[in-house]
Order: C-alpha cells, then structure tokens, then sequence
C-alpha cells in the first residue's frame, strides 16, 4: 500500500479494503461535469480535449468538486480514450447538436479490420500522456492530502466499442467481430489491455491512490463472452493494480447477473448499478467492497426524494465495513448542484447509532 500518512481523510480508502469508518465515504461518478457551473465557466473557454491536456485545468476542475461538495475522494479529470491518438486513432468530441450542448466523441479512423488492429500503438505514458501525469501531480498539490485522489482508465470492450464503432454507436460491428473474427478481437482487446496497464500504472506513479477501471458498456455481453472476451484481460488489469499497491474498483452497468464472478477477478471493490438492490449485492459479494448504487435520474429531484433514496440505500447496505457511496452511473447533465450538496451532506450525517 501506499503510504496514507500525509492524507487527512481515509475513509474511502479504508472502506475500498474494508475496515471501519467513522462516516460513509461518498464520492460521485462525473462529480466534475456539465451540471456544475464552474465546469461550465472553464469549458466556455477551452474546448474539452484541450481541457483534458492542461495540467493546470485538470487540477482546476478535478479539485472544484472536493471544495464544493465535500466528496471523501477526487478523481482525476481525463477521459477513457485519451490515448487513443497515441494508438493510431483520429479521435475528436463533438459539439452535439444545436441546442442541446453534449459533445460526443467521433473516431475518424476506426478500427475495422485485423490489419487495423495490428497497426495500433501501446501508448508510452511518459511520452504520449505526460499531460495526464503532470495533471496528477497538481491535482495533489491541490488537494493537500485532504482526500485521496481515484486514477482510472476504461476497461478494452468500453474503449472498444468506441474504436471500432467510431463514436457512441452502438455495439453491432464490435459484437460482429468478435464472433465473425475473434482472433482480431482478441488482438484488439490484448492492445487495450496492454495501454489501460501502462496507464493506470503511470497515473499510480504519479500519485494516484486508487484506481477505477470504467466497464460502462460490457453489460452488452452474455456470460459465454464475458468468460472469453471480457474476464482473462480485466483479471490482468486488476492484477497489476494490485502490484502497483492501490485499491482497485471495477465499475460496469447491467451486470448484476454477474456480480459473484466478477467478484472472483481479483478487484477491491465492485461498483454496482441501480438494477440490484443493494442489500443483495452485499450478500452476493461478500469478498470485495461494493460502491453504489443509486440512480443518477434521482438527483434531478425532488431533493427531499433524493435524500430518502440516498438514506434507503445506506442502510440497506448493512453496518458490515466495505461500503462506498456512489451513483449507478454518472451524474446527468442538469442535476441541480444543491441536490448534490444535500445527499452528501445526508450520507455524511448517517449513523448506525
Ligand atoms: O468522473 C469524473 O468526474 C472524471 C472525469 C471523466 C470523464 N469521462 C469526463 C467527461 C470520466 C471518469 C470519464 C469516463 C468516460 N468517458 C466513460 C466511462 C464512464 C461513463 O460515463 O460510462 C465513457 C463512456 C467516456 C467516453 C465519453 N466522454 C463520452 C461518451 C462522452 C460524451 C458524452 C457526454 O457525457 O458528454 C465524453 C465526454 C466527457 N467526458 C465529458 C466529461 C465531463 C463531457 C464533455 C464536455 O465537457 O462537453
């Protein structure tokens, strides 16, 4: 393990190896977003990669959350496919429609073919993402050891899906591979493994204290490709977290029915969605920590109703050490930022007593 000496606040750590905490840790998946208006004031100026490949920025925007909300943890502020230009792939966001304000991202080049996939670049850390470690390193200089800092890269279907469809298209054509040329998928996920390891290792050098791999979309696969597709690389992933000396989180969505397995590959913590209750997730997994669960459409409010729900979740999660507040997936666009304030501030005031 890292040494913890120089954070003030280990809650969430403590809880990622399940030991006792005097509060329950709670953190939010894109706590740094659209939704708060000094993300806005900062993307009013600079487009999102170039946010993405300013240390000062990153620092900036991944800080904002600790002081306004009070979260137990910050995650760095970067994206799943930040490396994928140093892999070969033409990536860019776009503006979204009109009106409407949410760039998504668009891979000019995407990878189609075998010969596509033996032309992707491992990326080298040092070299092609060094914007991302500086970033850390002002994200703690920031932070002064008030809460750990959570690195994460994306896990190879996620990453996948966007480099083979070229955007948020679906999952068809990478679905198609697998099963029309699997030795291809299987080069393709090798790839992406190998630059999510190099990754998350360089971001744990730089002083990350955590890692979170980002599995959004796996829940797309059936457990017969999960087993050969999906597992063997994420137990790789896991695995030299481990070796690295930081608590490892695996976070996917609709993936209950595989929870007691992916409990087995070798992550810390599991992050569930809101389509298991969480009292069953704790049963079914009693060997990691489980982060969860609710349902990111309730922060929009009523807040009263957002407070309750928050409240029912925590105790449903039982007074057993290991358990880490979160949402099922990331917080939306709109989510009133006193809403936010107030579930942190609830779970913080839960007690067993
Ligand atoms: O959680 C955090 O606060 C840290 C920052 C973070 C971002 N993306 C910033 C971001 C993290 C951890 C991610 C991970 C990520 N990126 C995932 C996995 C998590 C999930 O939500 O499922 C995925 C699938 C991506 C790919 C991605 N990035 C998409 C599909 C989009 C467009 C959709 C959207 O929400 O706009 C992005 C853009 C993105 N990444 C934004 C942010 C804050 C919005 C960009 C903007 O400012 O306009």
């Amino acid at each position: 393990m890292r040494p913890l000496m120089a954070l003030q606040n280990t809650r969430f750590l403590d809880a990622c190896l399940r030991r006792p905490v005097d509060r329950l840790p709670v953190w939010m998946m894109r706590q740094a977003g659209r939704y708060q208006a000094s993300y806005r004031a900062v993307r009013g100026q600079v487009g999102f990669l170039e946010l993405c490949r300013s240390p000062e920025l990153i620092a900036k925007v991944t800080c904002a959350p600790i002081d306004e909300f009070g979260f137990d943890a910050a995650i760095l502020f970067s994206d799943i496919l930040v490396h994928l230009p140093a892999m070969g792939l033409d990536l860019s966001f776009e503006k979204g429609e009109k009106g409407k304000g949410d760039g998504g991202p668009k891979i000019a080049n995407p990878v189609r073919t075998r010969s596509d996939v033996e032309a992707l670049k491992v990326p080298d850390p040092a070299r092609d993402l060094g914007y991302v470690l500086e970033g850390v390193k002002a994200i703690n200089a920031g932070l002064a050891g008030r809460v750990p800092l959570i690195g994460f890269v994306g896990g190879p279907f996620t990453v996948a899906s966007y480099a083979v469809e070229g955007g948020s298209q679906g999952f068809t054509r990478l679905k198609t591979l697998l099963y029309a040329d699997p030795t291809a998928a299987h080069a393709l996920f090798e790839k992406l493994t190998q630059a999510a390891i190099v990754q998350i290792q360089a971001q744990i050098s730089a002083g990350c204290h955590a890692a979170q791999i980002f599995e959004s979309w796996l829940g797309e696969l059936d457990r017969e490709d999960l087993e050969e597709f999906s597992f063997p690389y994420l137990a790789r992933i896991a695995q030299a977290v481990k070796q690295a000396g930081v608590p490892c989180i695996f976070f996917g969505t609709g993936l209950s029915g595989h929870l007691a397995r992916i409990a087995q590959l070798g992550f810390d913590v599991v992050s569930v969605d809101w389509r298991i209750p969480i009292d069953d997730a704790r049963r079914i997994a009693p060997g990691v920590a489980i982060q969860g669960n609710l349902d990111s459409t309730v922060l929009l409010g009523p807040v009263e109703k957002a407070i309750s729900k928050s409240l029912g979740i925590c105790r449903a999660a039982g007074p057993a050490p290991g358990y880490i507040f979160n949402l099922g997936h990331g917080i939306q666009v709109g989510t009133p930022e006193a809403n936010v304030k107030a579930v942190v501030d609830a779970v913080h005031a839960f007690t067993w007593k």
